[in-house]
């Protein structure tokens, strides 16, 4: 199989860590042929490192775009320009691979799906936390009916960030930071567990005077699923006390016949009553994280199935950071559905 040539927009913090695993662990299956990013001196370090001539380097993704042809663009920068990279890339005939969340806004998310339904071009967002040994030990619980029927899934998220700068300083100075830069890994993990798809969320979000955000550093979400299942969601980015932080996040599933612990590692907890805690650790993935998304979205460029995690899909996901910033303006209740009607998905 010949090697997919990448455009690369994003050179340092997330976007260095898919160079990293492109160069070590894809080498025989990416070529980076084009790098893009704001900042001169990232350009510099990593275009001199993948051994890029003046002309594969950009300081403008639009450029870019319009300049390399290559068989798929990998987009890890800010949220707010998701939505013009990933735009710009399929308007250019590039499948695109793009970090969570998919953008900053519900338009520029809605935006996307359209432009990756009008060109037919594969769109992959990452949700890495889902291709871990214990969530995917959850889901086959779930699915083989280990314990019986799911009644309901708790997720917590907590993080010591009350240090401005601690989270990166731009999630310290946006709105909603909490919801669109961490709970879009929660609920769409909350969605995962649960096997359903968000029909009503509600819940509160507020900011605590200690906070080193400018906006809502917490929050309480409930979500019924249309399968039945419930789930309930606690996110708190000024945690002082018990951290549950990234890699950590711990979620508990409430089944008919016992009760799921998972937080960090590869651990399995099981709880019965009148029984011994069960203990063990999860069979291994075959490929964890972003390691996982890469090879799924290299498959179905090579004419295998879709990304779990295409843009057609995770829309739903994020449609839920949509819905937690709007009901924690306005305290009411969100239908899920009325926000999907105008998608054809
Ligand atoms: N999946 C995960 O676990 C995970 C973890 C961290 C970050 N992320 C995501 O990765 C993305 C990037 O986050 P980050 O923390 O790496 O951000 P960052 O601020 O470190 O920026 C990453 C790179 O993008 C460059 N950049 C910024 N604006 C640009 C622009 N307009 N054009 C070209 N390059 C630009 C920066 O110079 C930097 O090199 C975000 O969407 C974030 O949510 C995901």
């Amino acid at each position: 199989m010949a090697k997919h040539t990448c455009l690369m927009i994003g050179g340092g913090g997330m976007a260095a860590n898919w160079i990293r695993i492109f160069t070590n662990d894809f080498s025989d299956r990416i070529e980076i042929v084009g790098l893009a990013d704001v900042n001169t001196d990232v350009l510099k370090t990593q275009g001199d490192a993948l051994g890029l001539s003046t002309s594969q380097r950009f300081i403008d993704f639009n450029e870019a775009c319009a300049s390399v042809k290559a068989d798929f663009c990998g987009i890890a920068i800010p949220p707010k320009f998701h939505n013009p990279a990933a735009i710009a890339a399929m308007e250019n005939g590039m499948p695109v691979i793009c970090e969570k969340p998919i953008a900053d806004t519900w338009g520029a998310a809605k935006a996307m799906v359209r432009t990756a339904q009008k060109t037919g071009l594969p769109c992959a967002i990452i949700q890495n936390y889902r291709y871990a040994d214990n969530k995917q030990e959850l889901i086959r619980i779930r699915d083989e009916g280990r314990l019986g029927g799911l009644q309901y899934v708790v997720g917590r998220y907590g993080c010591d960030f009350r240090r401005y700068t601690a989270w990166g300083e731009w999630r310290h100075n946006m709105d909603f930071g909490l919801l669109i830069e961490g709970s879009v890994h929660h609920l769409d993990m909350l969605r995962f567990l649960s096997g359903g798809d968000c029909e009503i969320l509600i819940g509160f979000g507020w900011n605590p005077e200690w906070s080193s955000f400018k906006h809502y550093s917490s929050g309480f979400y409930l979500m019924r699923m249309d399968n039945g299942v419930h789930s309930s969601y606690e996110g708190n980015s000024s945690a002082a006390g018990m951290e549950y932080c990234w890699n950590h996040e711990y979620y508990r599933a409430e089944f008919e016949q016992g009760t799921v612990e998972i937080a960090g590692g590869n651990q399995i907890v099981i709880h019965r009553v009148g029984s011994e805690m069960e203990v063990y650790a999860a069979p291994p993935v075959r490929y964890e994280h972003h390691h996982h998304l890469f090879d799924e979205f290299l498959n179905w460029l090579e004419g295998g199935e879709p990304s779990d995690t295409r843009i057609e899909d995770n829309i739903k996901s994020f449609v839920l950071v949509i819905a937690a910033m709007e009901t924690t303006v306005d305290g009411q209740p969100k239908q899920i559905a009325d926000y999907l009607s105008d998608l054809d998905l």
